[in-house]
C-alpha cells in the first residue's frame, strides 16, 4: 500500500509563545508538531501542553533527545500529551529499552535519533531487536554549517534502514526545494523546521511543501498506470468516485481545503485520487485496516495524513467499472463497521449514474 509522507513541522523556538502562534495557524497544513529541542529546554512540558490544548488533531513530539533515565523522560512527555518522543542514539540500550517499556504501556512511539551515530547500521540491529520501529535521520544544523550536503550514500542508509523495517523520518535542513531529492524512498514523515517558522507566511510555506510532497509520493498520473483502463475510463471512475463519496455526506478535501463542487472555479480534483476527510471519531489507520479487510491490499487506497484517506480507481488492478464500486462499496461498509453509518445506496446510485451502469 502505497503511503504519502507525513509533514513534521519542527517548533524549534526559544519560547513559548511563538510557537504556540504558528502552530495554531499551521495546524491544518501539518501532520506532526514537534517541540524542538530548543523549545524543550526553554519551556518543557509546558509547551508540549499548550501545543496539545490549540492542536487537538495533530500528533506531536517531544524532540527530548534523552541520553538516560529513558522511562522517566517518556513518561513526563506521554503525561503531558505527546505522542512520540526521541532518545539520542549514543543512549546506553538500557535506556532505550526503559523508554520504549514505557511507551509500549502508554501506547505510544518511541524514535532513536541519529545525530552523531557513526555506525547506523550496526546500532540499527540492536535496536530493531529491542523493538525500536521509529527513526529520525539527521543531519544537524552544525553539520549542515560545515557544508554536509544530502548525498545517495543518505538516501541508501535509508532506504536500508527502511528496508529493515523502520519507520524512518528524515530532517535537517529540508526545504520545499530540496525535499524531491528523497522522493525515490517511502519515508514516513519529512520534518521541516526553520523552511516554515522563518517564511514570511508560515502558512502558505507549510501548504507549498504539503502538496510537493503529495504529488511527489501521490499516485503517478493515469497515463503510466494499468494497462487495461483508458484515460476516459479513470476520469470517469475517478468522478464516480467522488459523486458516490458526496452522495454518502463525506467531505472531499485537497491539503485541508474543503472541495467547493466539481463545477466550482476553484475545483480541486488533481488526476484520478480523491482525498477524503475521515469524519469525526475515526481513525484514519484504523479506516484504512478496515477497507483492506474487505478489498485486500490495493493502491487503490491509502492513508494521506491523519485527517484524510484517498480512494484512486486508476490503481485498481484489472480495472473494471464493477471495481470501482467494490471500491466505494467497502469504504462505506468499513466506515459503517467502524460505528460512521453512510447512505451507501444513494453513493452507489451516484455512482453507477456516472458510469452509465
Ligand atoms: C535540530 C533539529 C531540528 O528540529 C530539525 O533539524 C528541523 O529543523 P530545520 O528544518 O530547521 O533543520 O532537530 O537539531
Amino acid at each position: 500500500m502505497r503511503t504519502i509522507p507525513m509533514l513534521q513541522f519542527a517548533l524549534d523556538f526559544i519560547t513559548l509563545p511563538p510557537a504556540i502562534a504558528v502552530a495554531s495557524i499551521t495546524a491544518p497544513h501539518v501532520d506532526i508538531f514537534e517541540i524542538g529541542t530548543p523549545l524543550c529546554k526553554a519551556a518543557g512540558l509546558d509547551a508540549i501542553r499548550a501545543v496539545r490544548e490549540v492542536c487537538p488533531n495533530n500528533l506531536i513530539l517531544a524532540d527530548f533527545k534523552t541520553p538516560d533515565v529513558g522511562w522517566l523522560e517518556a513518561k513526563m512527555a506521554f503525561d503531558a500529551g505527546a505522542d512520540l518522543m526521541t532518545v539520542i542514539g549514543g543512549a546506553p540500550m538500557a535506556t532505550v529499552e526503559s523508554a520504549l517499556k514505557t511507551a509500549n504501556e502508554y501506547g505510544k512511539e518511541i524514535l532513536m535519533e541519529l545525530t552523531g551515530v557513526r555506525d547506523i547500521i550496526a546500532y540499527a540491529k540492536e535496536w530493531r531487536q529491542v523493538g525500536i520501529e521509529w527513526m529520525v535521520y539527521h543531519r544537524g544544523w552544525d553539520e549542515e554549517a560545515s557544508n554536509r550536503q544530502w548525498s545517495q550514500d543518505d538516501l541508501d542508509t535509508i532506504q536500508r534502514l527502511i528496508d529493515m523495517g523502520f519507520k524512518v523520518t528524515v530532517t535537517g535542513g529540508l526545504t520545499n526545494e530540496t525535499i524531491p531529492f528523497f522522493q525515490s524512498i517511502p519515508v514516513t514523515a519529512l520534518i521541516t523546521g526553520r523552511a516554515i517558522h522563518a517564511a514570511k507566511d508560515p502558512v502558505a510555506s507549510a501548504m507549498q511543501i504539503r502538496s510537493t510532497i503529495s504529488r511527489l509520493w501521490g499516485a503517478p498520473r493515469p497515463d503510466y498506470l494499468s494497462p487495461t483502463g483508458s484515460n476516459t475510463d479513470f476520469e470517469a471512475a475517478a468522478k464516480a468516485i467522488r459523486w458516490g463519496i458526496s452522495e454518502m455526506d463525506l467531505l472531499l478535501t485537497t491539503d485541508g481545503t474543503t472541495c467547493p463542487g466539481c463545477d466550482a472555479p476553484g475545483h480541486l480534483c488533481r488526476g484520478t485520487e480523491t482525498a477524503i476527510f475521515v469524519p469525526d471519531g475515526i481513525n484514519v489507520d484504523d479506516l484504512i485496516g478496515a477497507i483492506e479487510r474487505i478489498m485486500g491490499p490495493s493502491n487503490a487506497f491509502g492513508k494521506v495524513n491523519h485527517a484524510a484517506f484517498y480512494l484512486d480507481p486508476a490503481q485498481i488492478v484489472n480495472f473494471t467499472p464493477a471495481g470501482v464500486i467494490q471500491l466505494l462499496t467497502a469504504t462505506g461498509n468499513a466506515l459503517t463497521g467502524l460505528g460512521h453509518r453512510v447512505d451507501l445506496n444513494s453513493g452507489i446510485a451516484a455512482a453507477n449514474q456516472v458510469l452509465g451502469n
